[in-house]
């Protein structure tokens, strides 16, 4: 199946598709992105994840490359090209522009917005409730992750140690202990009295939209939660612990570092925020029925 990738104004194979050598988000991780699942082709949660990359940008004083209005309409005719017609995820990324390589900015460049997109597999639920490991590493970012930066570095090294060491994800530990989030997904755990925690939507977190999502869910079927940092004892100690993003949805962490979680299994409360997750995943798709939204 032909794929396409979106560079600028044009809808090119995918294959052939690139940008400038002094494209600043080459140079300097100079931009910010969005990753948007795709259900039968329609986008979930698409106003939240504008309203975040409208964040992002005001916080690089970068200004959109086109009016929201067109850019929903760009993403449409995307996914439509790309054929996204069951489980999907578009990658979505705007950097200041090209030129030549100074810090300083630019004057008078145009932003550049490049996109990607993928069929994804039917989301495996029985996979999905059995669970990951995770290891726990220092958090080595810079002081803005809730800016949804390209600056990714210190989030594919501490993966790569996650993937080395046999796990899924690395939950990142700031310098008091703490838990902040994953390198590519938010952290929560489960008490043992039964509260649901994870880390409140501060400068030291990227607010996922999932995690936005389920706290939602959670308040709508009565779960109680807070939003607090919880430290690595506090997480190896819980009764259950999951992670959360766009592509994860609500993933079990049956392991961290060495330790079982609770019994080693998915939990009651995971496993409803899961299932309350797919069936709110479904509906989006189910409105999408018939034809491409
Ligand atoms: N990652 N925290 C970090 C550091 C992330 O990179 C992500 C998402 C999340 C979860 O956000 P959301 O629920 O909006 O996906 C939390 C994306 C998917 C990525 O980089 O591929």
């Amino acid at each position: 199946m032909s794929r396409f990738a979106y560079v600028n104004g044009q809808y090119l194979p995918h294959r052939s598709a690139s940008v400038h050598v002094e494209d600043r988000g080459y140079q300097f991780s100079d931009g910010v992105y969005e990753v948007i699942a795709t259900v039968r082709g329609r986008l979930v949660d698409e106003e939240a994840h504008l309203d975040r990359l409208d964040r992002s940008l005001a916080a690089l004083q970068m200004r959109w490359p086109m009016s929201r209005t067109a850019l929903r309409a760009v993403l449409r005719e995307f996914i439509r090209r790309n054929r996204l017609t069951g489980f999907g995820a578009v990658y979505l990324q705007i950097t200041r522009g090209v030129a030549p390589r100074n810090h300083a900015f630019p004057k008078g460049v145009d932003p550049v917005l490049v996109m990607t997109a993928k069929s994804l597999p039917p989301f495996d639920m029985t996979a999905a409730r059995r669970g990951v490991r995770v290891i726990t590493l220092h958090d080595d970012r810079w002081r803005r992750p809730d800016i949804k930066s390209v600056s990714l570095l210190p989030n594919v090294l501490a993966k790569q140690r996650a993937i080395e060491a046999g796990a899924f994800e690395a939950w990142l530990v700031d310098d008091r202990g703490l838990i902040t989030e994953g390198t590519a997904s938010n952290a929560w755990i489960v008490t043992g009295a039964g509260e649901l925690l994870t880390h409140s939507a501060d400068r030291a977190i990227l607010n996922g939209i999932t995690r936005c999502a389920v706290l939602e869910l959670a308040a709508a079927h009565g779960v109680r939660f807070v939003e607090r940092a919880f430290g690595v004892e506090e997480a190896k100690t819980a009764s259950e612990a999951f992670l959360t993003s766009t592509t994860s949805w609500v993933k079990p962490v049956v392991r961290i570092d060495d330790a079982l979680v609770g019994e080693g299994r998915i939990g009651p409360v995971s496993e409803r925020l899961l299932a309350y997750y797919a069936d709110r995943v479904a509906a989006i798709g189910a409105a999408g029925a018939g034809g491409l939204g």
